[in-house]
């Protein structure tokens, strides 16, 4: 049976993750994460105080990106998580705080150059579902099967704000709203790879279906794809 590469593109919080990390399992394929790469360099960037409420020193962050190192390790229950030189960050990185700094990090080519070669490295030998923003358009624009995720805003702000409300995170849901919002803006407008729905991918939108329904759609497609039928 042929190996293949799944590009698994879309907006924040639109279940990309959870359908590609399920859909990894169930192929035995690798699944990364690109955004947990970017968020990652966001928290150095933090740590270093690179990022304040009012200013980005994105010149400072270029100069010390050969210092960052970030790696996918298995945990014990197999699950992928991703390290930062060395420390397993994977709660670390989905924070407010970093959410609402990490569309602005994307923007930088540097930065994009550095991640997308890592991308490369990990999924050169096929057999990956990678989900992010560009990854059916620059990353793996030859991969074999394309989805992209949608969903409206106020869905998928809710969705979150249920997920950080669960972490114990004191926000409201307009906070929510507004920063999916504005990473939907920053995302879609940036000059260097922006979000866009690569011509071959499959648009699935979940505003009104939920997550697991579409797993069995999407994961009929990669058979589908695997066994050469479509
Ligand atoms: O998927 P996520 O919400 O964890 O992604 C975090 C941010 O990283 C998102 O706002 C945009 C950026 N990103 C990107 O620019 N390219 C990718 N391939 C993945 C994420």
């Amino acid at each position: 049976m042929r190996t293949i590469t799944i590009a698994i593109d879309g907006y924040s919080s639109t279940g990309k993750s959870t359908v590609a990390r399920q859909l990894a399992d169930w192929l035995d394929y690798l699944y990364v994460d690109s955004g947990a790469m970017y968020r990652a360099v966001t928290l150095f960037a933090l740590r270093k105080g690179l990022i304040s409420e009012t200013d980005f020193n994105k010149e400072a962050l270029i100069e010390t990106l050969s210092a960052i190192e970030l790696e996918f390790r298995k945990n014990s229950e197999g699950k992928s998580e991703i390290h930062l030189n060395g420390e397993n960050v994977e709660k670390q990185i989905r924070t407010l705080e970093v959410s609402e700094h990490v569309s602005p990090v994307a923007t930088v080519p540097e930065v994009r150059r550095k991640l997308v070669k890592l991308q490369h490295a990990i999924g050169e030998n096929k057999g990956v579902v990678m989900d992010g923003r560009d990854i059916g358009t620059v990353v793996f624009p030859n991969a074999e099967l394309k989805i992209f995720m949608n969903a409206s805003a106020k869905v998928r702000a809710q969705r979150r704000y249920e997920e950080l409300l669960e972490r114990g995170d004191s926000i409201t849901f307009q906070e929510v709203l507004d920063n999916v919002t504005e990473r939907d803006h920053i995302d879609t407008h940036r000059e260097d790879s922006p979000l866009v729905k690569a011509k071959d991918a499959i648009e699935i939108d979940n505003t009104e279906t939920n997550i697991e329904d579409q797993f069995h759609i999407i994961l009929q497609l990669a058979k589908d794809r695997i066994a050469g039928r479509i």
